[in-house]
């Protein structure tokens, strides 16, 4: 009898890791409130201390008396940073850290379709996973205020509702792999001029409706399990201990159930940071030991020295308990969840997805005369330009990535060129920066060139007369104060003599197409001459073979800008009056005096041909017609929702995609409201001659604004118009819509 008892347990301990004794907190067929609960109750205060900080660059601890494991962060958002050593930036040196680079966010945000940003998360979740991360340190969906911001390039442009739409399947997709996404940077982290301390000023209602709403649906749509406070402050207080923005709507409003992690040494103060939200510390100090004590880790804010402040009853131990909880949650949905699949790194997959997304980002801007795709009487091309042969994953900061390989643009268009015949040369053009070094990894290319900017030019001049087309590749570079983190950029321009070049060339060779590796808008001064302009935003691994697809026609572009390219800075609303407390601030404090005036909802009200090109803007190898749009009805009561059902047609001859937006206007309101804002959009593929039908949705949230007296959402009766278009300058039809009745929500609905 005692015999077959032992047997038995023997067997079950075998079959399964679950036995009678297992404490609930581990046993995972247990619901995980109660899990979370069971292990709070174990812990001591010393204990729950310490997971609530970190304890080197880029991880905390767990419990080891209870086998509760650590958390390992890593950035994000574009691919899984290398590792560093355990209390330094300086390289681990790791031989397994190389990774696919997946396009920067702009160029996700251009594809303007959510299934690509699902496939972007669950691919970077997988490398996240596979590389054994807990929690990736994006994505970022600060809004586009101005042009200069140096960080653009990892958010996802100016409109609020395409970030919502695009936000949500990422962190989906990330965390489908058992890793939390870290939305960052919360909020209002808009420029990188003072970004430490920069003080931002800004009104209530253009808080709510332009600033907030991507991180809300990357929280109440999303689920993410964590977000990352910025570095600046807002209404006096840093984000990190800001209780509006942690306390009253993250985990008030929006009932946020996860973690709020610092953005790296963004904590100052140790009563405001312990009682105003936010949840882990990491980061302080440069190398988190010699802060003139023996232990920096244990010094920090959130430390010892908070620890004291309970032990002296100063501070509550609730807020511990709460922090301590929410962290045992990040932890159980992640490293100890059993169930998480195993990732994988480097994947054929992976460079799919890269690739992938990469073309449906790149925006065609511009195509006279159908210069492209590359004819087929063109023989020889000539590429100009330092970014054809530069790599573009190292640099630009905290994104910068160690990469298992890199096609560059050259490369890509020269094996392209090589299966359609024709014969690819290159000239640089112009030499901007050739340091190829982030943080200790290098890209090991030699990028000097000593001729003159005379010889240069007049290189390339020559060689563009003998060739049948001119493909210019430059732009911007992550290098400082060229999209890249901890600088703005201090000129609209493009730098380095780059127009100068374009200009030449175009002179030299009319076939000549400008495309623009940049996160940024820039300015085009060149525009009328040349034939041909496409934003290429930053690729990644991919981005040689993403750019020949669409150079070459094997891919049909379909990207739409997610931001205004303006004629001249001042064409955007911050740079408007040249106040500089509007950009970059004076005294510590910027003020967004422009309110809603964001990219479009700006622009729109100037004279007409204002921008280069607009919002939602980008072209197709063939054309799309709009028929007539149908709509549900023509009142909304604030029930359910309107539909609008818009007959799309393939007028060219090659199948191709086209994204049908939707913006909606308020023809009379007692507030001001923009002249249009983007309310819908859906991106369809139809073959040559085909016809489709696209429906779109609107519930009351399409025609609302922010009371900042009442905070309620409301949507006032009267007259308004859905207008329906393929960017935000070619709207093709109007649907007036009367809202019947006054209706009104609290943010946290
Ligand atoms: C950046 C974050 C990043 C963190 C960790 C900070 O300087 O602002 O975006 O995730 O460093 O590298």
């Amino acid at each position: 009898m005692v015999k077959t008892k032992i047997m038995a347990w023997a067997m079950l301990c075998a079959t399964c890791s679950i036995t009678a004794q297992t404490p609930v907190y581990l046993d995972d067929s247990k619901p995980l409130e109660e899990r979370v609960q069971d292990a709070l109750s174990r812990m001591t205060t010393a204990e729950k201390i310490a997971i609530i900080h970190a304890q080197s660059k880029f991880s905390s601890p767990g419990v080891q008396r209870l086998g509760i494991p650590g958390l390992w962060c890593t950035d994000g958002p574009h691919g899984i940073r290398p590792d560093v050593l355990w209390d330094e930036w300086d390289q681990a040196g790791a031989t397994n850290d190389s990774c696919v680079a997946f396009p920067a966010l702009t160029c996700l945000a251009a594809t303007w379709n959510p299934d690509m940003a699902q496939l972007y998360g669950k691919s970077i979740g997988e490398e996240a996973r596979y590389r054994n991360k807990n929690v990736l340190l994006g994505p970022g969906v600060n809004i586009y205020r101005t042009p200069l911001n140096g960080r653009n390039f990892e958010y996802m442009g100016e409109d609020p509702y395409l970030t919502s739409v695009m936000v949500v399947p990422y962190v989906r997709g990330v965390q489908d792999n058992g890793v939390a996404a870290c939305v960052k940077h919360y909020a209002l982290n808009n420029q990188e001029v003072d970004r430490d301390h920069v003080n931002v000023l800004v009104d209530d209602r253009t808080l709510h409706e332009i600033y907030l709403p991507g991180f809300k649906a990357a929280v109440t749509e999303g689920g993410t399990w964590s977000i990352m406070p910025g570095y600046n402050k807002y209404a006096g207080d840093h984000a990190c201990e800001n209780s509006v923005l942690l306390l009253d709507i993250l985990k008030g409003d929006w009932a946020f159930d996860g973690v709020a992690i610092s953005d790296w040494g963004a904590v100052h103060n140790t009563e405001k940071v312990a009682s105003n939200g936010l949840d882990m510390e990491f980061g302080s100090w440069t190398n988190g030991l010699n802060w003139g004590a023996s232990n920096a880790y244990d010094d920090y804010y959130l430390a010892k020295p908070y620890e004291k402040l309970i032990a002296e009853g100063k501070l509550p131990m609730k807020d511990l308990n709460d922090k301590a909880e929410r962290v045992l949650r990040l932890i159980m949905r992640t490293e100890m969840n059993r169930n998480r699949p195993y990732g994988s790194l480097n994947s054929d997959e992976h460079y799919a997805a890269a690739r992938r997304i990469g073309g449906e980002g790149i925006v065609l801007l511009k195509n006279d005369n159908k210069l492209l795709p590359v004819a087929s009487d063109v023989k020889k091309i000539l590429v100009v330009g330092e970014n054809a042969i530069k790599m573009m994953t190292v640099g630009g900061g905290s994104s910068s990535l160690k990469v298992q390989r890199e096609t560059l643009p050259l490369d890509g268009l020269r094996a392209k060129g090589a299966e359609k015949n024709v014969e690819v040369v290159y000239e640089r053009g112009y030499v901007g920066d050739v340091t190829g070094e982030y943080n200790g990894v290098t890209t090991g290319q030699n990028l000097k060139d000593d001729r003159s900017a005379e010889q240069l030019l007049s290189d390339a001049v020559k060689a563009a007369a003998d060739a049948d087309m001119v493909i210019f590749i430059g732009g911007l570079n992550k290098s400082d104060h060229q999209d890249a983190e901890g600088s703005d950029r201090t000129d609209f321009a493009l730098p380095y003599n780059q127009n100068k070049v374009i200009e030449a060339l175009v002179e030299a060779n009319p076939n000549t197409a400008v495309v623009a590796l940049t996160g940024n808008a820039y300015a085009m001064p060149w525009l009328d001459k040349v034939p041909a302009v496409v934003q290429g935003w930053y690729v990644g691994s991919e981005a040689g073979n993403a750019i020949a697809d669409v150079i070459f026609g094997d891919v049909n572009p379909s990207g739409k800008l997610p931001m205004t390219f303006a004629k001249k800075l001042t064409d955007y609303a911050a740079h408007a009056k040249g106040d500089s407390l509007m950009y970059p601030g004076v005294n510590g404090d910027v003020q967004y005096k422009e309110g809603l005036d964001v990219g479009y909802r700006y622009t729109d009200k100037l004279r007409k041909g204002n921008v280069n090109f607009a919002f939602g803007h980008g072209l197709s190898y063939t054309t799309f017609r709009l028929g007539e749009p149908v709509a549900s009805g023509k009142e909304f009561d604030g029930q359910g929702a309107l539909s609008v059902t818009i007959p799309v047609t393939n007028t060219g001859d090659r199948t191709g995609a086209e994204v049908v937006q939707a913006y909606v206007r308020d023809l009379k309101s007692s507030v001001y409201r923009p002249i249009k804002e983007l309310k819908a959009f859906r991106k369809i593929s139809i073959e040559p001659g085909k016809t489709k039908d696209v429906t779109l949705d609107f519930d009351k949230r399409a025609f609302a604004f922010y009371n900042p007296e009442t905070k309620l959402w409301t949507v006032e009766p009267g007259k308004f118009e859905i207008l329906i278009g393929t960017s935000s300058d070619n709207i093709t039809a109007k649907i007036p819509v009367t809202v019947k009745n006054e209706i009104t929500w609290e943010d946290s609905e």
